[in-house]
């Protein structure tokens, strides 16, 4: 049965005045690259079909330019968002359609999902956080419990939200919901979550950035496999398909592997081959995963938690971008980790050398671990 399919609207076509860049905001660098990217790359994942971007004639260029590597399509916004999103509506192809604002680039793949499901059980999908200072309307208490803070993405079936936009006229409105809820009915509020913030003044791409660590000891771990028969690869937890296998005494996930190795050596601990020889029958095949909770509890023992992994992995083959956060989300289950705290970046080496020539895949780390008591207190 063919599933149903998905299109997401991103809204970039604002000015981005209030962040007072002097430009657009969303082009403003954020951990060193134009904060919009980080937002594409969040829907780059195989449960989205298509991704239409708007954009102001201004910044045509520049953002076709960073949608180009996605294949993103981009059409032009109008003076303001409502506009921008009744443009973008017309291109849509998706049977359900989530819309996003560009500035909030920290929405995670599982709030894109819980949308997309929202949208297939109830109609709608609306990320709303609860508020948590008190309110007040007009010099009068009300009720928080009762306030929704509406985030992005909004999701609905295309034809709805069509038919709402084009009941809206002119009138302007600053999100999808409220012209949902106008012309068809309540949405559908999906639980939202208090990182998914929307960039809009300057500090706003400062509280993106962690604080520094100032006690965590430092770790460098790297690892490498040959490829060879089989037709997949484990790499960070995650199996992925590729029409050849890593061969090795364990499962070859070789990013955990460096992963173990920069803990290991940030406690001052021996590394990996120590603690799990490949002479040992016991590790034959065995699950990285497993092992690599294993180095956290001996970390555990010492005192230490692991609090940021960067993580580098070079492979000419499989591809790894669409897969990138899966493979947080189960570093961060296997190191307890937050998410946020995990940087993983994947590349090829432009066919240079054992991994250009297609002989293998190699994975460096740097962890920085924390003594217990200290770890969290200031992430
Ligand atoms: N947006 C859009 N078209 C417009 C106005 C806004 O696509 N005509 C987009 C923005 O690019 C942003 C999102 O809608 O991603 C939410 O709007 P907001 O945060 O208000 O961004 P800006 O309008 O760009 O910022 P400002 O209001 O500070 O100028
Ligand atoms: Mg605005």
């Amino acid at each position: 049965m063919k599933s149903i399919t998905v299109s997401v609207i991103i809204c970039a076509a604002g000015k981005g005045e209030r962040a007072g860049f002097g430009k657009n905001k969303l082009l403003a660098p954020l951990y060193g690259e134009p904060a919009l990217r980080h937002t594409l790359k969040k829907f780059d994942i195989p449960e989205i079909d298509e991704v239409i971007v708007t954009s102001s004639d201004y910044d045509y260029k520049e953002i076709s330019a960073l949608c180009a590597p996605f294949g993103f399509k981009v059409v032009k916004g109008g003076e303001t968002r409502t506009q921008s999103v009744k443009n973008a509506l017309d291109k849509v192809s998706g049977e359900i359609v989530l819309i996003h604002d560009g500035a909030r680039p920290f929405v995670s793949k599982k709030l894109i999902l819980d949308c997309i499901e929202s949208v297939k059980k109830y109609g709608s999908g609306v990320c709303a956080v609860r508020a948590t200072d008190s309110a007040m309307y007009e010099g009068r208490h009300i009720d928080r419990n009762e306030l929704n803070l509406v985030q992005t993405p909004q999701g609905f079936f295309t034809e709805e939200i069509k038919k709402a936009y084009s009941l809206a006229g002119d009138k302007a409105y600053t999100d999808d919901s409220a012209v949902y809820a106008e012309f068809i009915k309540k949405p559908h509020i999906v639980e939202g979550e208090s990182e998914n913030i929307k960039l809009t003044y300057k500090q706003d791409f400062m509280r993106g950035i962690p604080p520094l660590p100032s006690d965590g000891l430092k770790g460098f771990g790297v690892d490498i496999h040959i490829f060879g028969e089989g037709d997949f690869v484990t790499l960070c937890g995650v199996k992925l398909p590729c029409d050849r296998g890593l061969i090795a005494h364990s499962d070859g996930d070789v990013a955990i592997h460096a992963v173990m190795d920069a803990l290991l050596s940030a406690a001052g601990l021996d590394d990996i081959g120590h603690y799990f020889p490949d002479t040992d029958l016991k590790f034959k095949g065995a699950d990285s995963g497993k092992m690599l909770k294993d180095v956290v509890n001996l970390l555990k023992q010492k005192g230490f938690a692991p609090a940021r992994l960067s993580v580098s992995i070079q492979a000419e083959k499989p591809r790894l971008s669409k897969h990138i956060e899966d493979m947080k989300e189960k570093l961060s289950l296997l190191t307890g980790v937050a998410r946020q705290n995990i940087a993983i970046a994947a590349g090829t080496c432009e066919g240079l050398g054992f991994v250009g020539e297609k002989l293998g895949i190699c994975a460096y780390c740097i962890a920085i671990i924390k003594k217990e008591e200290t770890y969290g207190k200031d992430d």
